[in-house]
């Protein structure tokens, strides 16, 4: 498949009073057409800020992009002017956000909201909108458009409300859906339909997808590659196989031990990680989950390891893979996949 997104080495921080928190240090990834690429990592390891960086969502100042190329199709969009970027925004990149009453008007019936937008970037006459504006919100599971298109944002459902954000960002048939944690607020029994959905639009539409979660069995549902982002930069990366079933790094063996196996699930707090992530004012000059790993060495203090080949475009920053290292033998971690073999959902 054909590449769309190239994020090369993109730099991300925020001025603040007490300094610059260096919120996304050096990331690098690709992504193809029709493929899913899953973002995951703890609270703060710069999710967010990387993925609405590739639309320029985040005000600067207090955000400053340090350094970095986003390639869109041949161009880099941290050269386009505010007005060339707001003819890709919606159009050629699409974004779902956690809450979906933080990108739809509440005072703007629905029809309407979804029309506007596909006129804005398709210059449709409001006819043709509208039968696509239909269309769309078939697609996403809301039938009887005429009925339901005269409705306000807060008279339907929350899961309806995700749907209703689903279809903006997929009526202009974006090439690209950034989506931020976007079931997350749903039940399960919701949030499984909407995942359905998504993965249908991409089969359908080709699109790519990014999609941040915390849940890895939504990761695993999900994902056709993952990036495992640690302290503003990612730690290790793979097709979904190598990250469940050949993990490499530390940080990412504490993550998949941290989610309980699927019959505990119910209502259980995830066992987090022991320790917490550094101080992005000041990150360590070693390896920054040096201080968390009950693996580190001497040289995970001093000198930061790089994100290196394993196998293929599996990859991981990690000084335990120097042929010099200690061979580890990794803990032993319950599946997440169950959902291959049946139909088991998150
Ligand atoms: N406006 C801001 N000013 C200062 N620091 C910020 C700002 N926004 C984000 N940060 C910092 O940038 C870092 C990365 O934040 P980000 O929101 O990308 O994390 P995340 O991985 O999405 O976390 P979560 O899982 O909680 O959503 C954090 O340390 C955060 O404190
Ligand atoms: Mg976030």
């Amino acid at each position: 498949m054909e590449l769309i997104l190239e994020v090369k080495d993109l730099n991300v921080s925020f001025e603040t009073y007490a300094g610059e928190v260096q919120a996304v240090r050096g990331i690098s990834f690709q992504l193809r057409e029709g493929e899913t690429l899953a973002i995951v990592g703890e609270s703060g390891s710069g999710k967010s800020v990387s993925v609405q960086s590739i639309l320029k969502l985040i005000p600067s100042p207090p955000s400053k992009l340090k350094s970095g190329e986003i390639v869109y199709k041949g161009q880099d969009l941290t050269r386009l002017s505010d007005k060339a970027m707001e003819a890709i925004r919606g159009k050629e990149i699409s974004m779902i956000f956690q809450d979906p009453m933080s990108s739809l008007n509440p005072t703007m019936k629905v029809g309407k909201q979804i029309i506007e937008g596909i006129r804005k970037h398709e210059g449709l006459s409001t006819k043709e909108a509208r039968k696509r504006a239909a269309e769309m919100l078939r697609l996403v599971g809301i039938p009887d458009y005429e009925t339901n298109m005269d409705r306000y944002p807060h008279q339907f459902s929350g899961g309806m409300r995700q749907r209703v954000m689903i279809a903006i960002a997929l009526a202009c048939n974006s090439k690209i859906l950034l989506a931020d944690e976007p079931t997350t607020a749903l039940d399960v029994t919701m949030q499984a339909q909407i995942l359905q959905l998504m993965n249908d639009l991409k089969d359908k539409l080709k699109t790519a997808i990014v999609l941040i979660t915390h849940d890895l069995g939504v990761v695993a549902q999900m994902a056709d590659r993952i990036a495992v982002m640690y302290a503003g930069k990612i730690v290790e990366t793979g097709t979904a196989e190598d990250i469940f079933y050949r993990p490499k790094h530390p940080y990412t063996w504490g993550l998949l031990e941290s989610v309980p196996s699927y019959e505990k699930r119910s209502g259980k707090r995830l066992a987090a990680i022991p320790g917490s992530p550094p101080d992005l004012f000041a990150p360590p000059p070693g390896c920054a989950f040096a201080a968390r790993c009950k693996y580190c060495m001497h040289i995970c203090k001093t000198a930061e390891p790089v994100l290196a080949a394993v196998d293929g475009a599996h990859q991981a920053a990690c000084w335990l893979l120097d042929p010099r290292a200690p061979q580890v033998a990794p803990p032993v971690i319950k599946s997440h996949r169950k959902q291959e073999g049946g139909g088991e959902h998150v």
